[in-house]
């Protein structure tokens, strides 16, 4: 198959994920060869800035990930910056003109891909122009990439959709969760259905609890605008965690086609219980983090932090039990939490089994350990089961082993970034990793239960956790109230 070829049109070129992601991730498409030479990025913002200052801004941001390759140049002059009103059609036009040159230029095909990677509230208006002006009348595909936040609840992710629907149909929309293009994600469902070991205990005969940890050392730093508006849980839960839970709980797919993966998502979402405002409190738990220490360092409290409220009420840690009503899962709790300023960086799902019908080993004071399937997503990447064999020695006696398998020490090279492979995927059109608008929906109509009981409600404890703890106290009773805990990272 020959590598796609597309102009890319990056809204937001000047911002931070372009910077730090998307020229990187390019880059490296470029230079392992996936893209072909015949390619485009037009890099669309407020600043005025030349096409020269604009590549040398992306040779900068590439430069690590260069190491030194006598490429940069090179690749850095197919990029072109266009300095842009939002609101004003003659911006539009002008893009649509110097699009048109580059398409015949660079023999694209007539292929476009517009990346939104700028302040959401624009989303809709450029969309809307984007049609309006004619830049979406092309004689090739054109495709919209869009970044999160998706809306900020589900009557404000409607709208939004309606407004980039008037532009581009669904099968032309890549809406981004990151998270679906990380290695291990992506891995769940390789390891539950090419192994006939897993799927047959997948169920609630054999699966005790669910716990999924994502968690983070970094605070919010220069984020607190956006943040306060935003929160963990529509930040992390309501994307990267619910996205985790549906690939985790999904039936097999009929085939690994988008539609048909996307569909069984859809489902478990679908059956995931809903939780009513009243009833919030026996679910999830919220935290804010003090001050405290991080590499014994001494950091301030969120409340301390830029463009934050003094007295905020916005959580930085969310805990919660989420309980998926079908025939598969009907009793067997998933656990998640997520939080800023935690003890480490970390990403894991621990996948705990029933216990053993009965233990021949207890008579002898011996506690066998449940068995678990641990999924390393980051910063390790891998899977670890956890095992009881006998200890060596003259006696019969149990002790828990390890059945380790990392990634990286294996293949010995680092996995592509989860930007990498999402761009590539837009470039080739496939839209498996991205999230379709029901999936959007669902966990927006869950997240918003949830999000109303706190606003309405102020958090009097808060600040709940330091800095550098794994989150406040309240998130492990959530789980002994079940008889579990959370496993230690
Ligand atoms: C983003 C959130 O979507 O995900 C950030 O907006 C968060 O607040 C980030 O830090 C975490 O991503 P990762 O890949 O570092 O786990």
């Amino acid at each position: 198959k020959e590598n796609p070829t597309s102009l890319i049109v990056i809204f937001g070129a000047t911002g931070d994920l372009a910077k730090r992601k998307l020229y990187p991730s390019i880059y490296r498409l470029y230079k392992n060869g996936s893209i072909s030479k015949n390619f485009a990025v037009v890099g669309v913002a407020r600043r005025p800035l030349t096409n020269e200052e604009f590549r040398s801004n992306v040779s900068k941001s590439v430069s690590s990930v260069a190491n030194g390759d006598g490429n940069v140049e090179e690749f850095s002059s197919h990029f072109y910056y266009h300095p842009f009103d939002v609101t004003s059609s003659e911006s539009y036009q002008q893009l649509k003109g110097l699009l048109g040159d580059l398409d015949s230029d660079y023999e694209t095909n007539g292929n476009r891909i517009f990346y939104l990677a700028m302040a959401p509230e624009f989303f809709g208006t450029i969309a809307t122009n984007l049609k309006s002006e004619g830049l979406t009348e092309t004689d090739g595909w054109k495709r919209l990439v869009i970044e999160k936040p998706f809306g900020h609840n589900l009557p404000s992710a409607k709208d939004l959709n309606a407004e980039i629907r008037q532009a581009f149909d669904e099968s032309e929309i890549y809406r981004i969760d990151h998270y679906l293009g990380k290695e291990m994600v992506q891995n769940i469902e390789v390891i539950r259905f090419a192994n006939a070991l897993f799927e047959p205990l997948w169920n609630n005969r054999y699966i005790s609890n669910i716990q999924i940890t994502s968690s983070e050392v970094l605070g919010v730093e220069d984020r607190g605008r956006y943040y306060e508006n935003s929160g963990a849980l529509r930040d992390m839960v309501q994307n990267h965690m619910l996205q985790m839970v549906a690939l985790l709980a999904m039936e097999p797919p009929i085939k690994l086609n988008p539609e048909e993966i996307r569909s069984e998502k859809v489902k478990v979402l679908r059956a995931m219980r809903k939780i009513e405002q009243d009833d919030v409190e026996d679910y999830f738990v919220r935290g804010q983090y003090g001050a405290g220490f991080v590499d014994g360092d001494q950091v301030q409290g969120y409340r301390e932090g830029n463009s934050v409220d003094p007295n905020s009420n916005t959580e930085t840690y969310v805990a919660g039990k989420l309980l998926i009503d079908n025939f598969r899962w009907a009793g067997v709790p998933i656990y998640i939490r997520t939080g800023k300023r935690m003890s480490e960086k970390s990403t894991k799902i621990i996948v705990q089994f029933k216990d053993i019908p009965m233990n021949l080993y207890y008579n002898r004071g011996e506690k066998v350990d449940p068995n678990l399937l641990v999924i390393n997503i980051q910063p390790e990447e891998g899977i670890t089961l956890h095992l009881n064999a006998k200890k060596s020695g003259k006696d019969v006696t149990t002790t828990p082993i390890k059945l380790d398998y990392t990634n990286n020490c294996i293949d010995g090279i680092n996995t592509p970034e989860a930007y990498e492979r999402l761009i590539y995927d837009a470039m080739r059109g496939d839209m498996t990793n991205f999230t379709h608008w029901d999936e959007v929906a669902l966990s927006w109509s869950f997240i918003d239960e949830i999000s109303k009981a706190w606003e309405n409600t102020r958090a009097f404890d808060f600040p709940n956790y330091e800095s550098g703890s794994m989150g406040p106290k309240q998130a492990d009773g959530l789980l002994e109230k079940d008889g579990f805990h959370w496993w230690p990272l």
